[in-house]
């Protein structure tokens, strides 16, 4: 996997330096226009979109797209796994859970209380895919690090796993080791818009 990953780097990069940094798309689902990225090989999506011209708001809205072959995945604001406010999620039943975490350690991420994470209508679940579509307030700043709203290139790394997380009804569960991980460039500058509070 992790040579997969390589050889695809190196292609995309011979084909484009910009191969692995987020771009603009807009969510037929929603109706929401993200700054995101769909990292090829995981088939994964991670979008996000933040209220134009102001970091003093705190919030975005984010999106995580997956095959229902991942169990977990999560996503590490600040680019690695710590010091940094990580939030993951998981499909249960026709919905998703989700929760807010943060390690100083490569352990299991311990719950992490600031964040408020609401679940928007468009979060879903069926045969193929799962899909969590979530307002995270109070979710720009953390113990140890923030996002730049004027960086157009910050790292963002993910996590996932193919084995289910412990107790999948709760938020807390505990869960394995990654069996996957990587990261891609954020372009939070172009992430902003003006549309963000009819999104929310
Ligand atoms: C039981 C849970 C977890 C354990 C035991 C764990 C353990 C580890 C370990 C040992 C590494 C070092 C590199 C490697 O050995 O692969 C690592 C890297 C990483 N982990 Fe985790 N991890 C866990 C959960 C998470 C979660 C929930 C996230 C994100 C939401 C995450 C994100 C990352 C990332 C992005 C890296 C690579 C970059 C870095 O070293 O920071 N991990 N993890």
């Amino acid at each position: 996997m992790a040579f997969a990953r390589l050889l695809a780097g190196l292609l995309a990069i011979s084909g484009s330096v910009l191969a692995q940094s987020s771009t603009s798309y807009t969510d037929p689902d929603n109706g929401i226009t993200f700054q995101g990225y769909t990292d090829a090989i995981t088939d994964v999506t991670y979008g996000f979109v933040f209220p134009a011209g102001s970091d003093s708001d705190d919030e975005f809205i984010g999106e995580i797209i997956s095959p229902v072959t991942n169990q977990w995945v999560g996503i590490a604001l600040g680019g690695t796994m710590l010091n940094n406010l990580l939030l993951v999620a998981w499909p249960y039943d026709d919905t998703v859970v989700y929760t807010p975490r943060y390690a100083t350690s490569y352990t299991l991420p311990t719950l992490y209380t600031g964040p408020t994470i609401t679940a928007l209508p468009s979060t879903s679940v069926n045969e193929t895919y799962w899909k969590f579509v979530y307002r995270c307030q109070n979710c720009t700043d953390w113990i140890g690090g923030s996002i730049d709203l004027t960086s157009t290139n910050s790292t963002l790394a993910w996590a996932l796993s193919t084995v289910a997380v412990d107790d999948p009804a709760d938020p807390d569960s505990a869960f394995a080791k990654h069996t996957d991980d990587g990261a891609f460039y954020e372009n939070y500058y172009a992430a902003q818009s003006a549309d963000y509070y009819n999104y929310a």
